[in-house]
């Protein structure tokens, strides 16, 4: 008989037609009553797949006493309940690399829309404007320095794209990194105060909530941007409102949203935001890479191995 496996809400079809064969799938998101669904599948059910966004919490988890591995489509496991995995030997995987490309693009997509305006551009012509004015001048990347906050896989790879633009790079983590040529500050207002840009892409959670508040956009400053890959709850996001609304910052980028897919009116009424719904690693390309990741760390551990990409 075939281990069952609990589905949070649909995944890539790769994951679908790599898990059937494999596993008993309960598709948890297609029934109305989950506790049921949950207790029908207690008995058999050793593994869950889920995303980012889903993850999986303690109240899911302890409904599966049987439960050894968690396989998430996602690099960012802030959405599943870590201590509780820990403290019941549940192992957790998630899908890092295999997206930094496509997430750091579309961060560098994100900052070169806030700043040279690209969708109040491409407004200005669909709606005729350019045929009575030019679109006035925006700000540049020249002679700018980029401040990243959080320095890891994607944040390197975002490096790299900056550094083509000729963009100076400094970092903040808790950590030095002395392997790295970049200026490390370890205050993270004192790297708002020097940089024009900040680029967020630490994970979310509770050690990083909030993390860019009001003194750090203070601190960056009337000619900042604030670009926001990571999660929503990184940002205080009414404070950031407040920051755009009283011109303390420049403009944003943002992919991620505290309260997503909700975003608040000031945020879609604000010229000097652009907006993203969470697409960072949404292409086909990426997404069939996590989806196949998903699966190989899923059978691995059916096979007996050790999970190919474990959350340390
Ligand atoms: P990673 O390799 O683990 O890097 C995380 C970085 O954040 C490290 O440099 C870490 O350095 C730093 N950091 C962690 N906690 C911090 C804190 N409290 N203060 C300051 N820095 C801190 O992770 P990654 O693969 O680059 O991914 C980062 C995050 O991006 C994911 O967790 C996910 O939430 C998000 N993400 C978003 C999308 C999207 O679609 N928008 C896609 C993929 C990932 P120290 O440990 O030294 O502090
Ligand atoms: C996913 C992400 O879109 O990897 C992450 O952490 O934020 C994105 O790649 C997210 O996991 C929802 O599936």
């Amino acid at each position: 008989m075939k281990p069952g496996l609990v589905m949070v809400g649909p995944l890539m079809p790769r994951v679908m037609e790599g898990l059937a064969p494999l596993f008993e799938v309960h598709r948890l998101w297609e029934v109305a009553d989950k506790d049921a669904l949950l207790a029908r599948a207690a008995p058999t059910t050793r593994a869950i797949a889920t995303d980012g966004t889903r993850g999986a919490g303690r109240d899911l988890m302890s409904k599966l006493p049987k439960l050894e591995i968690i396989g998430c489509q996602g690099v960012g496991v802030d959405a599943i309940d870590l201590a509780f995995a820990r403290e019941n030997k549940i192992a957790v995987t998630n899908t890092p690399d295999v997206l930094n490309d496509d997430v750091a693009d579309l961060a560098m997509a994100l900052l070169l829309a806030a700043i040279r305006r690209i969708p109040q551009g491409d407004r200005y012509v669909r709606e005729g404007k350019w045929l009575k004015a030019h679109m006035p001048l925006t700000d540049t990347l020249r002679n700018r320095t980029l401040g990243m906050v959080g320095f890891g896989r994607i944040g390197k790879t975002i490096a790299r794209r900056a550094a083509a633009f000729d963009l100076k790079v400094v970092y903040h983590t808790r950590t030095l990194q002395a392997d790295q040529p970049y200026v490390h500050y370890s205050r993270l207002t004192e790297m708002a105060r020097d940089v024009d840009i900040l680029m967020v892409i630490v994970p979310g959670g509770a050690a990083t909530r909030h993390l860019i508040n009001a003194s750090v956009l203070e601190a960056l400053g009337p000619r900042g941007y604030l670009i926001n890959v990571s999660r929503g709850s990184v940002v205080d996001e009414a404070a950031l409102i407040k920051a755009l609304g009283q011109g303390k910052i420049a403009g944003a980028g943002l992919d991620v949203f505290e309260h997503e897919p909700e975003v608040p009116e000031a945020l879609r009424n604000a010229d000097t935001v652009v907006l993203a719904p969470h697409v960072g690693s949404a292409t086909h390309h990426t997404r069939n890479a996590m989806a196949q990741l998903v699966v190989d760390n899923l059978k691995a551990w059916l096979d007996g191995k050790p999970p190919l990409t474990p959350v340390a």
